[in-house]
């Protein structure tokens, strides 16, 4: 009998091939064509009020967001130093055997209330598999619910607690951004400025910590295959190894890591919000043969069950997109969503 806890962690690490549940369409597996360069929006003159900058930020913000609804942020208030303190403790993470008792606790998004494990192979008996690991678990500031330190500590002991404590507060800066990134939004759509600030901020997120091993054959899989990710924004950091790729203009583009920058995508709920405005953005990781990569993603939520909806200036003729909570929405996608159709406007006659 084989030691069930290290199935997880050692699967994909011990393979020389692809396994057929690994395999993607080959229509799937095209490559990208071009590096992607912007845009790049800096935002130190933003935080500082400088009304000048903060109009040309929103320009550019816009633009993308327009068309295919991913940028990047540099100067963005975030500690490098709590960025590599959080891969540290990924890496390590990465490094043990999972125990059973965490891969147990698989949740939905909607119902993750702890640290939830997935090693590649969990969903055995589906086809199209991710070539990666992952670590979830939410993060919430309302004080009636657990800390991240808390939630590290119950679920993988003592020896976890500095995880917990650089993750909390990796996570409270991560969420102080999302918001300040909520408000240049606004900004960027000509709405009230606060809108999409107070619909999120007491709202949970929830953070996936990702893990692409090596893989002998990458042309053949993905680490994360095409998706639009359906919550309201998500704000991603990639080591230097690389492999996020963003479809842009009707084609495949490399987003280059930039230790110092991180990705701005927007989601689907997001998209609902602005009445269809401003897309969200398509995209997937790729995964080489080489070396290990790793990659941090913050999802932004509003609260479960706070109704949420596009304001009104946005709303010209039709309304694409009725009032929803977050839990309706997700389950909506989670039914219906494909990642190759945008299915959304069916979302208002649901
Ligand atoms: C994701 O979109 O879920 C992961 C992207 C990445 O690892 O770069
Ligand atoms: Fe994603």
């Amino acid at each position: 009998n084989q030691d069930i806890s290290c199935i997880d962690s050692c699967f994909l690490q011990n393979q020389t091939d692809v396994p057929k549940e690994f395999r993607w369409p080959k229509v799937e597996l095209v490559p990208a064509q071009q590096e992607l360069l912007e845009p790049l929006v800096d935002l130190e003159r933003f935080f500082r009020g400088d009304e000048s900058a903060i109009q040309q930020a929103a320009e550019l913000v816009r633009a993308a967001c327009l068309t295919h609804g991913f940028f990047q942020v540099i100067n963005h208030g975030v500690d490098s130093h709590l960025i590599n303190a959080a891969y540290h403790h990924l890496n390590r993470f990465f490094q043990l055997p999972v125990t059973k008792n965490l891969r147990a606790r698989k949740t939905t998004l909607a119902g993750l209330s702890t640290l939830s494990y997935s090693g590649a192979h969990s969903d055995r008996f589906s086809s199209n598999l991710p070539w990666k690991e992952t670590l979830t678990f939410p993060f919430k500031e309302n004080p009636n619910e657990s800390s991240v330190v808390d939630l590290f500590k119950s679920s993988l002991g003592d020896d976890f607690e500095e995880m917990g404590i650089t993750y909390q507060k990796y996570c409270e800066g991560m969420k102080s951004l999302a918001l300040s990134v909520m408000e240049l939004l606004a900004i960027s759509l000509g709405v009230d400025r606060l809108l999409y600030k107070k619909y999120f901020e007491d709202g949970g997120s929830i953070v996936r910590c990702n893990y692409y091993p090596p893989c002998p054959e990458p042309d053949l899989t993905f680490g994360t295959g095409p998706h639009c990710d359906t919550t309201s924004l998500t704000i991603l950091h990639q080591d230097e190894v690389g492999g996020l790729e963003i479809f842009a203009n009707n084609k495949w583009q490399i987003v280059r890591p930039r230790h110092d920058a991180l990705v701005i995508n927007i989601g689907e709920t997001f998209t609902a919000l602005t009445n269809g405005k401003y897309k969200s953005c398509v995209h997937r990781a790729i995964v080489n043969s080489e070396r290990a990569r790793r990659s941090v993603a913050f999802f932004v939520c509003p609260r479960e069950d706070k109704v949420v909806r596009p304001p009104q200036e946005l709303v010209q003729g039709e309304r694409a997109y009725p009032d929803f909570t977050w839990s309706d929405f997700l389950h909506f996608t989670q039914f219906y969503y494909r990642a190759d159709v945008h299915t959304l406007h069916n979302f208002s006659k649901w």
